[in-house]
């Protein structure tokens, strides 16, 4: 398929992924929505690929927030639609592959629960991060409320999303919100350093352990320990296991297939 709204760009086994509105500082709108979702879909199920690095187009901005322009005189059941067929943010939280963000400049709303969505975060020193949904008389509807206090405690998100203040990339950082904080000139080679280190363990290991550290959002530590030991031992049965364990005993790389 061909996209108007993003770029892929396959650089091996890494997926860079740009959302590509400038002028409009890379609002999601219905069609960069659409085509994020069949694009996480495609390179998900793409075995060529084996992460992915999710980025926004132009200077100023990752993705400064939902195209507000599309909520103008939109009814509650057209909303609710919107919101239900095709979600950018579940399809970036389920995509099959971890994707990262590089997230430089605004990074708003959406922008910011999308980001939230992706495995890790990768931020510029310009970065600015908010959730500003309040000062529209909305709130957020990507994930925020619930993902924010997630990643930053409830205090945090409190504070970010009944100000709306933007927060810098520094305090992203020292909160939790970003794991890194790079010059701009770096931000893209080295969220492409980190898939591309990624990219080379098993994608069947990647696989289990991103399943494990995602099920404890949701599951208490008894629970989780039972399903971290299960998929330990699901482990075993890959092609990858043996090839790590011999590799690391005759002292030379592993050469992992993802089976
Ligand atoms: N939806 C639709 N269009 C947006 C947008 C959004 N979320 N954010 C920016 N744009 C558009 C602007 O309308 C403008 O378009 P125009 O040139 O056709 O007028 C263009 O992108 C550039 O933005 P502009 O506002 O001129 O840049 P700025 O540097 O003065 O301000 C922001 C940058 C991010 C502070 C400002 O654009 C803003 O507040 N955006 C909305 C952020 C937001 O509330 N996001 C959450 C949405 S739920």
């Amino acid at each position: 398929m061909s996209y108007e709204t993003i770029l892929v760009d396959k650089r091996g086994s890494v997926a860079l992924v740009t959302v590509n509105r400038p002028d409009k500082l890379n609002a999601l709108n219905s069609t960069v929505r659409r085509e994020l979702v069949h694009a996480f879909g495609a390179l998900g199920a793409d075995d060529s690929v084996r992460a992915i690095v999710l980025a926004g187009a132009g200077e100023k901005a990752f993705i400064a927030g939902a195209d507000i322009t599309e909520f103008a005189g939109r009814a509650p059941l057209e909303q609710r639609a919107a919101m239900r067929t095709d979600s950018v943010y579940e399809a970036a939280s389920q995509c099959a592959k971890p994707i990262i963000a590089a997230i430089h400049g605004y990074c708003l709303g959406g922008g910011c629960e999308l980001s939230m969505a992706c495995d890790l975060r990768i931020a510029s020193e310009d970065a600015r991060l908010g959730q500003p949904e309040v000062n529209l008389g909305i709130i957020p509807g990507g994930g925020g409320t619930q993902r924010l206090p997630r990643l930053v405690g409830e205090g945090y998100a409190m504070k970010m999303i009944l100000t709306g203040d933007f927060i810098p990339a520094a305090e992203a950082l020292r909160i939790g919100l970003v794991e890194e904080v790079v010059p701009r000139e770096k931000l893209l080679e080295r969220a492409l350093e980190i898939a591309g280190k990624i990219a080379e363990k098993s994608p069947v290991a990647v696989r289990l352990a991103r399943e494990a550290i995602k099920a404890a959002r949701r599951t208490g530590l008894d629970e989780g320990l039972e399903l971290e030991g299960n998929l330990f031992a699901v482990g075993f049965s890959s092609e990858d296991k043996e090839e790590g364990v011999a590799a690391f005993l005759e002292k030379r790389k592993p050469n992992f297939k993802g089976r």
